[in-house]
């Protein structure tokens, strides 16, 4: 059965569980992996086995491939909190935004991002979801991936939102490396967003490792913020638990523990009160 992709509907989490999630990325319904579930599938109303558009198998290299019963066109829009975007299905398994930074930390981004003056830098931005967010509050943004695609379909995504003609950098490069230019160029931020992976590479094939580099780069921030209005730091690598998070903010900015919030990112489940937990984060802000 074809299905209209030219009618906006809503990301939606149906269900999860046994290491998998049931998900509607606007008509078409597909399945992931979700390393977090580990409890049984729910299920009901919302049946595994109809109707399935596509499902992503992982592979032993770290990439993957789907396994098409309804091949969705190249891409399509969606609406999301809010806010179109544009989905694709990539081999990676990502389809387009991080559900999780939506139902956590979007609104939370806007109400802090709400003064035009004020500089906002989302780095590791991926396709804009946390700079839309910021955006919308009024600020002024600067988009910032390693991978030019990714930045591409950021912009692609402002202009779905209106948002086009928004005061934004567009920058691609390795985070460290524009940091470290950024402070000799004596820039200023006043509000940071950052969503590391576990691995990267930067524009150059620079390696990033959450590990080595997360500290050095907070450094950097530190030397930008002038002054420091909110910083948000989230990410899904395991061990990095929301007091990690939070431990890392006090020490590097010398924050107190108390004014410092933090939790695990989720995502709610329709088939039932569960949510999907999906990363974590730490968050400050002088409000
Ligand atoms: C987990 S995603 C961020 C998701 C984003 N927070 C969102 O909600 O849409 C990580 C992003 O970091 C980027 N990346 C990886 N290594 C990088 C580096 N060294 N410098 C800048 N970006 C990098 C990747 O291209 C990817 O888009």
């Amino acid at each position: 059965m074809s299905k209209s992709s030219e009618t906006v509907l809503p990301y939606r989490l149906l269900d999860a569980g046994e290491e998998q999630k049931l998900e509607l990325v606007g008509p078409y319904k597909v399945i992931r992996q979700a390393a977090q579930a580990f409890w049984p599938k729910m299920g009901e109303p919302h049946p595994w086995r109809d109707a399935i558009d596509g499902i992503h198998i992982r592979t032993n290299k770290g990439g993957g491939y789907w396994d098409y019963k309804n091949k969705p066109p190249a891409e399509w829009t969606i609406s999301w909190q809010n806010f179109l975007f544009r989905a694709k299905l990539t081999d990676f398994g990502h389809i387009g935004l991080f559900p999780e930074q939506g139902h956590t930390n979007l609104d939370w981004i806007t109400e802090q991002a709400n003064d035009p003056e004020m500089e906002v830098i989302n780095l590791f931005g991926y396709t804009g979801g946390s700079s839309l967010a910021a955006a919308r509050g009024g600020a002024r943004v600067t988009h910032l991936d390693a991978a030019k695609g990714v930045v591409t379909w950021a912009r692609e995504n402002f202009e779905l939102n209106n948002l086009a003609d928004h005061p934004t950098r567009w920058i691609v490069d390795d985070a460290t490396k524009f940091l470290e230019r950024e402070v000799r160029r004596g820039r200023r931020y006043h509000g940071f967003i950052l969503d590391p992976p576990t691995y990267g590479r930067g524009a150059k094939n620079q390696i990033w490792r959450i590990e080595k580099d997360l500290i050095p780069l907070l450094e950097l921030i530190k030397q930008l913020a002038d002054p420091l209005h909110f910083i948000l730091l989230s990410c899904h690598t395991p061990g990095y638990t929301e007091w990690c998070l939070r431990n890392i903010l006090h020490q590097v900015f010398d924050l107190p523990l108390t004014q410092i919030e933090g939790g695990e990112m989720t995502v709610p489940m329709e088939s039932s009160e569960c949510v999907l937990p999906s990363g974590t984060y730490a968050r400050w802000s002088k409000q």
